[in-house]
């Protein structure tokens, strides 16, 4: 992956811009600092190798160079789109999955935003805002997707088990400006579906642990446990808890596990 590679398969998309480093501290920060001095929707910063890769709960991104697909998506909201936002997540997990479900893989996606491809977490994503007064001026979505087998971190980094694609798809593995370019395509679909239930309905579908126990913990909070129902028009979690209650799990920084 290179400057023009990547420029060359983007050309088939109109309005995208640019900027590729061999290897920056996280392209998150350099993308929310472009998009504070008005970058255009659309924009993409995307490195090779992060040094200060950033991944929720403040955790660390391992992003080795040569690995892995590590880029941030600039969105501008507009009216229509701004009462949605909060289905940002599910629409950046929804595209990815989509991408490599064309590549014959069936991924899951572990609520609010981990794609997990037979079990093991294979992408993060991380969605950030710049305010402006009390609106969102913009977002950066940013992705991490584990192409090749040096991306996955060491086993004592793991908060959960992980895999890459190339484990997954060996020699069939396709290049990261295709994965990009891919991931994009399904982005600009699935925006139009902003805030409608063809969106929720998709991404429901793809739900990892339906029907299964699992737990969900906030901060220093008491977990709440309950058995994965199905989402929320808002893209909030529903647990249905032991006398069938419906327990709505609403996003922010978040994790859920299986129980065992
Ligand atoms: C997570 O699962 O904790 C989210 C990980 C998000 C990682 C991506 S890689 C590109 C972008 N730059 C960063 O520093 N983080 C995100």
């Amino acid at each position: 992956m290179n400057e023009s590679s990547l420029k060359k398969h983007l050309s088939k998309i109109n309005n995208i811009e640019l900027r590729y480093f061999d290897s920056i501290g996280s392209t998150n920060d350099e993308a929310l600092a472009w998009a504070a001095t008005g970058a255009n929707d659309l924009s993409i910063v995307i490195a090779d190798e992060q040094t200060q890769g950033r991944g929720r709960l403040n955790r660390r991104w391992f992003t080795p160079k040569g690995s892995a697909l590590a880029f941030s998506l600039i969105l501008r909201p507009t009216a229509a789109q701004r009462p949605h936002l909060s289905q940002t997540v599910g629409l950046a997990a929804l595209s990815i999955a989509e991408s490599f479900s064309r590549n014959g893989l069936s991924p899951q996606i572990k609520w609010p935003n981990d794609i997990l491809l037979h079990g093991k977490k294979s992408v993060g994503i991380l969605v950030e805002s710049v305010w402006s007064g009390e609106d969102i001026d913009s977002l950066v979505i940013g992705m991490g997707i584990n192409v090749y087998k040096d991306s996955v971190p060491p086993a004592d980094m793991l908060q959960f088990p992980a895999t890459s694609l190339e484990e997954m798809l060996g020699q069939k593995t396709p290049k990261r400006e295709e994965i990009l370019l891919n991931v994009l395509d399904s982005f600009m679909h699935w925006r139009e579906h902003l805030g409608t239930n063809e969106l929720i309905l998709a991404w429901e579908e793809r739900l990892a642990f339906r029907g299964k126990q699992v737990e969900v913990k906030a901060g220093n909070e008491s977990p709440i446990s309950g058995v994965v129902d199905g989402l929320e028009s808002d893209g909030s979690l529903r647990l249905k808890d032991l006398h069938d209650n419906s327990v709505i799990v609403r996003f922010g920084d978040v994790s859920l596990r299986p129980v065992a």
